[in-house]
Parts: C-alpha cells; sequence; structure tokens
C-alpha cells in the first residue's frame, strides 16, 4: 500500500464515510503516528499507525474472513427477499463489499471464506490451480469402494456433466463419507452423489486448499484467518499438489 490520502485510507475501512472522517480530524480524533491530524488529505505512509479515539484502526487493503456458514443463508452478497451470509457481519465490514468465494447452497454448512481480494478468490475458484475442496455428507444408503471407484474415475452426470476426478472416502458404515473435489460446479456434490443413488441428507464444507475450518467456530461465528492461514492460501502449494491428501479430522 503506497502513501494515500487519509480520508481515502480510513474510508476504504467502511466504519466511516468520507464526510465522517473529515469531522472526526475536525473534532481532533484522528492520530498519525502520534500526532492530531490536520486535513483529510494529509498524506499517510504504509507504516504508518492511525488511531481513531486512540484506537488503532486497521486499514489492511484486503480483509480475509473464515465463517462457519449456518444452514439457511444464502452464500451472496444480497438478496430482496432472504437473508445471505453478510448478514452475520457487523456494519462496517458489509460496507467493505465483501463477498464469499465460492458458493455454498442454502443448506449446506461449513468453511466459508469471506474477502474483497477478487485476485485470491479467482485463484482459489480457478480449476487450473488444484485447489482442493474437502466436504463431509451424509447421504441416504451407504457408500461403497464402487462409488470411489467411479468418483476417482470421473463421473459424467446425468445432464453430460463431465466431472474431473474426485475423491470419495466412505466412513464408518458408509452412511456418512468424505469428498475432495477441484472444481465447483452448482450443486455438484449433491448431483455427484445422487448419481451414485446415495442422495445427499446433509452436506458441510471442512476446507478449502490449506484452510480448514476452525473447530472453535459455533455455526454463524466468523474470525480474521491469523497471518500464517493467509499466506498458506496464497502459496501456490496452499492446493495440497497431491489430489485427495488433505486428511483431516471432521
Ligand atoms: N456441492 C453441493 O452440492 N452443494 C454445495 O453447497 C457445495 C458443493
Amino acid at each position: 500500500m503506497a502513501s494515500e490520502r487519509l480520508d481515502k485510507r480510513l474510508a476504504s475501512t467502511g466504519r466511516w464515510s468520507r464526510r465522517e472522517v473529515k469531522e472526526l480530524i475536525r473534532q481532533g480524533r484522528v492520530l498519525v503516528d502520534g500526532v492530531p491530524a490536520a486535513r483529510p488529505e494529509d498524506k499517510v505512509g504504509e507504516e504508518s499507525a492511525v488511531l481513531v479515539d486512540g484506537r488503532a484502526v486497521d486499514c489492511s487493503p484486503f480483509v480475509y474472513l473464515m465463517l462457519y456458514k449456518p444452514a439457511g443463508l444464502l452464500s451472496a452478497t444480497e438478496d430482496p427477499r432472504q437473508k445471505t451470509v453478510l448478514d452475520l457481519l457487523p456494519r462496517h465490514l458489509r460496507r467493505r463489499g465483501l463477498f464469499p468465494v465460492g458458493r455454498l447452497d442454502k443448506d449446506t454448512t461449513g468453511l466459508l471464506l469471506l474477502t474483497d481480494d477478487g485476485a485470491l478468490a479467482h485463484d482459489l475458484l480457478s480449476p487450473k490451480k488444484h485447489v482442493d475442496k474437502v466436504y463431509w455428507a451424509r447421504v441416504d444408503g451407504r457408500v461403497d469402494e464402487e462409488d470411489r471407484a467411479a468418483l476417482a474415475a470421473g463421473l459424467v452426470l446425468g445432464d453430460g456433466l463431465r466431472c474431473l476426478p474426485a475423491r470419495l472416502d466412505p466412513l464408518g458404515d458408509g452412511s456418512e463419507c468424505r469428498i475432495t473435489l477441484r472444481e465447483g460446479k452448482y450443486h455438484q456434490v449433491k448431483r455427484m452423489l445422487a448419481a451414485r443413488g446415495k442422495p445427499v441428507l446433509e452436506l458441510k464444507r471442512l476446507s478449502m486448499g490449506s484452510l480448514r475450518l476452525d473447530e472453535a467456530l459455533a455455526p454463524g461465528q466468523w474470525r480474521e484467518l491469523t497471518a500464517f492461514e493467509l499466506a498458506q492460501l496464497k502459496r501456490p502449494a496452499g492446493s495440497s499438489k497431491e489430489f485427495g491428501r488433505n486428511e483431516q479430522k471432521i
């Protein structure tokens, strides 16, 4: 982040409009490197410490949040009738233009990354980047070795959609399974398992590349990614190179 206007930087956090920033400065409530800011157009550098009312303001260019998506919310930024995952966030974050990286169905739960970093989102979603998405599913029936082999070979669905090879790990008696995809077509897990005659009853995303759902989060809760999680996610190797080697607890 190069140097830029103070009002622009503060407004980019979504907490205040430029007009509000101007007023805060007039009231002497903004400090830049320990000195009260004089004018909205003053330049602030990358390393400048900006405080409002004595509190440090996080002016990072992008925001990265891990959300445990609960059932019943849309993975969208807005909807005229239904609640979306953004309704779970405070107002200043809703104003930042965050969006979900990939969609989960309304009834699907689990890991959803919310960010305003379009380049990272593109990388994570591109099938060419081989980012594993791991789901846990409970099915009507029992998945077995034949299902595993069929998914590994690459299913062709009824509508002609040719799926990339996917990994299926039956769990316990087979009424639950872990499934790993490298693409994200509409209702893909549900359609694949339905095509095998084992319709999905419950679906939860566990991970995306190196990013795993934090077990300390409850449905509906979110937190910022740690610096380590973000660095891992941005590395090309943040997606496991070996397909489906993303073993994890459920
Ligand atoms: N596959 C599905 O069928 N639904 C989801 O929400 C995600 C993957």
